[in-house]
């Protein structure tokens, strides 16, 4: 019994020696297996894996960025105007517009300004002065020649603001194209009620504040539309334009026009009268002079005034309205701008006709600048 009390014990003894040496082998040989394992991973990851492993998690990430969740997506602006779309797809994209006349939520109405130039915008530093402190209430766009590389600071109000634009040559054919263009860039930021056409050589004739409450409180859109039984006007008419243009609708005017977001939005869905205009205004007949006077008078008669709000000079003759340069810009020179005039505002009689006016040479800048505070209000 003793003896084999003590065997027993020390074969126990044994059995206890023998189970931490077999464990001990074991972790070890799991531990270099999982060293191993971790090497091999790491070394996969690195070069095969990283791709796989980002692409499986990408679907996971992609909604967030692409579709619509929320109704922010389609009220926050476009963050980046380089989009992709062709014309045709842009402006398919530009003509949806809400049935509900209501917004379901508080929408801050601004005015595009959408100015045309070959490149450069001499006058932008009295712009950016206009602008200063009225964030929100406006957008800019900049059509221009694809070739010219915008170089403003991104402090600018100018800052990319540029849209992508597919003229060839300037003056080549008529810049309706590029007017259609802009109005449907603009169109994409839902809060723009408003769409002024500018030029490089345009300077506003009033602060922000005035030229705001003038355009938000318009009954009527400004565009220059009248029916001129002359040669220019009525004679420019091409029969063949009948049944969709008849000639008692036939109207003239200049493109330096101001108008709400409807009116734009005729412009942009319009596949009926833009392709007739294109065929049979051929020069003499200015698509220009013609193509949003007729079109906005067949379309929406009743909502425009008839009227430009950008100030130009014809006085001087010739083919071309006079440009101002250095030397023209004098406290007589602003005051003859600014006052004399009458037109009906509202169906009632006004002074205040003109918002805009053209055309400054850069050499008008640094004048404009030092009385711009006292006579045109900023
Ligand atoms: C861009 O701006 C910088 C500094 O404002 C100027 O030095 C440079 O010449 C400009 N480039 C062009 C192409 O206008
Ligand atoms: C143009 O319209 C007027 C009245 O609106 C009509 O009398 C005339 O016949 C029309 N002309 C053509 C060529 O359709
Ligand atoms: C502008 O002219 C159209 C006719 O072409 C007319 O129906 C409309 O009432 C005019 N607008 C104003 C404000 O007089």
């Amino acid at each position: 019994m003793e003896e084999g009390k003590d065997s027993t014990a020390t074969s126990r003894t044994n059995q206890y020696r023998v189970l931490p040496q077999r464990l001990l082998q074991l972790l070890v040989l799991f531990l270099i297996f999982c060293t191993a394992f971790l090497v091999i991973s790491i070394y996969m990851i690195r070069y095969f894996g990283v791709h796989s492993v980002v692409t499986a998690t990408q679907p996971s990430f992609q909604p967030c960025i692409e579709e619509p969740t929320s109704l922010e997506h389609w009220i926050r602006p476009q963050a980046n105007l380089l989009h992709t779309m062709t014309d045709k797809e842009l402006l398919w994209r530009a003509s949806f517009s809400p049935r509900i006349k209501k917004y379901p939520f508080t929408r801050v109405t601004k005015i595009a300004f959408m100015f045309l130039t070959k490149g450069p915008l001499p006058l932008a530093p009295l712009w950016e002065r206009f602008f200063k402190g009225h964030k929100g209430l406006y957008s800019i766009y900049i059509h221009s020649l694809p070739s010219y590389q915008a170089n403003f600071s991104s402090s600018s109000v100018f800052y990319r603001r540029q849209i992508p634009s597919q003229i060839a040559e300037w003056g080549k054919t008529s810049m309706c194209d590029a007017e259609r263009r802009l109005l449907a860039n603009a169109l994409l930021d839902v809060s723009n009620e408003w769409f002024v056409l500018l030029s490089e050589s345009c300077i506003p004739l009033y602060n922000f504040g005035v030229i705001y409450h003038y355009i938000l409180k318009s009954k009527y859109s400004f565009i220059g539309a009248f029916d001129d039984p002359g040669p220019y006007g009525r004679g420019r008419y091409n029969k063949y334009m009948a049944p969709e243009v008849n000639i008692t609708q036939w109207r003239k005017g200049s493109q330096w026009f101001e108008i709400n977001r409807r009116l734009a939005i005729y412009i942009v869905e319009d596949t009926t009268f833009y392709p007739k205009f294109a065929e049979l205004c051929k020069p003499a007949c200015y698509v220009d002079e013609h193509y949003f006077p007729t079109m906005l008078t067949i379309q929406a008669a009743k909502l425009l005034a008839n009227r430009s709000i950008t100030w130009v000079d014809w006085s001087r003759g010739g083919p071309h309205p006079a440009t101002f340069g250095r030397t023209d810009i004098t406290e007589e020179f602003l005051k003859r701008i600014l006052g004399g005039h009458s037109c009906i505002y509202n169906d009632r009689p006004s002074s205040i006709c003109f918002l805009f006016a053209r055309k400054f040479a850069p050499s008008a800048l640094e004048p404009l600048l030092m009385l711009a505070q006292d006579f045109l209000g900023f």
